[in-house]
């Protein structure tokens, strides 16, 4: 039976990879989304799971009152906690799922279980314009590249994914090759906008709707390598178009598979979510394709783009209305089916 209550006071948690978020929500509008991000990742060139889940404890309960703070709220106000199920971090999972639980035992308010990628999509719907079901959705985060059908906010079919590497990777082990910083994606797309998109990577020859970005990173890898032996200046000298070359090989690669998408199910109500949708690139290229093609395109504000709790708590108030709770005996899902 859905919920007929007048004051849904929504607490979202993120903790499936490397930022510690948490948001409030009322009544489906967000009041405030913190995110304290884990910079220490960085010295490493990638995110060391057992330093992420111990960042997430000294994080979370610091971000949760910064959240409920913001928002103006107390905790006792609050109708229900929504949190990070998976897929992501099992340890920093648990610091979510563990946080989650205690906060809803002492306050005596349900639990409600959010799926990440199902949440990057819905994070459409923390903003307006809202797209129109059914609507299609291309997901581009560090973990994970797909193009999802979305019917209501609870019925989502992938319709294609990638068989290798995630789109945020392919930016974030490129940039690895190009010795910047994790993550490498948005740096990428900075050196990408003084650039020029002159050199040629293997395309990826995919069937169906369906992607893969490994051969891009061994094909960048050789090229870098032949060049490399005749000037070994040639990354410090050619960043910004080995950077725009990249980008565009990438998002050639998304956009190519979306206009498929588009055209076999003939739904012209198209978003982007997840980490990657920040790029200026991809933004841009699915603009243009949208004034080409006559599609509604739906882009997320860049605090909804990359992993925050916003998302979390716009999922869970779905789920809120109708009334679909889990108990005390839930557990986090590194792997979690779609
Ligand atoms: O959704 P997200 O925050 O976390 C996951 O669920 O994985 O996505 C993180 C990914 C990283 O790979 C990062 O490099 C990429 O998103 N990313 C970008 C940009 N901003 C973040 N990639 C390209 N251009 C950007 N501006
Ligand atoms: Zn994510």
């Amino acid at each position: 039976m859905p919920t007929r209550e007048k004051h849904i006071y929504i607490l979202g948690i993120e903790s499936s990879c490397d930022d510690t978020s948490a948001a409030i929500l009322f009544n489906g509008e967000v009041l405030s989304n913190v995110t304290a991000s884990q910079k220490i990742h960085k010295e490493y060139g990638g995110v060391v799971p057992e330093v992420a889940s111990r960042a997430h404890q000294e994080n979370i309960i610091p971000v949760v009152d910064a959240a409920l703070k913001k928002a103006g709220i107390t905790k006792e106000q609050l109708s229900a906690v929504a949190f990070t199920r998976g897929p992501g971090l099992i340890g920093s999972l648990h610091v979510g799922v563990a946080f989650a639980k205690s906060f809803c035992l002492s306050l005596g308010i349900p639990m409600v279980e959010v799926h990440h990628m199902k949440a990057h999509v819905l994070a459409h719907f923390a903003e307006d314009p809202k797209p129109a079901f059914p609507f299609l959705c291309l997901t581009v985060s560090g973990g994970h590249t797909q193009i999802v059908r979305i019917d209501s906010p609870l019925e989502h079919t992938v319709l294609g994914s990638t068989i290798d590497d995630a789109a945020g990777e392919a930016f974030d082990k490129t940039g690895k090759l190009l010795g910047l910083d994790y993550p490498a994606g948005p740096l990428i797309d900075k050196w990408a906008k003084q650039g020029e998109a002159k050199f040629e990577f293997a395309k990826p020859n995919m069937p169906d709707l369906d992607f893969s970005f490994s051969g891009l990173k061994t094909s960048i890898l050789y090229f870098l390598k032949k060049q490399l032996k005749e000037n070994e200046d040639f990354i410090e000298e050619n960043l910004a178009d080995i950077c725009a070359s990249v980008q565009s090989s990438i998002v050639d690669s998304l956009m190519l598979k979306l206009r498929k998408a588009a055209k076999e199910t003939g739904i012209q109500e198209i978003a982007i979510a997840g980490g990657v949708s920040a790029n200026s690139g991809l933004r841009t290229a699915v603009t243009e394709a949208g004034e080409e093609l006559g599609w509604n395109v739906y882009i997320p504000a860049f605090q909804f783009c990359t992993d925050n709790a916003g998302m979390i708590a716009v999922a869970g108030y779905f789920k809120y209305l109708e009334q679909q709770f889990v108990g005390q005996d839930v557990v986090p899902v590194a792997r979690w089916k779609f």
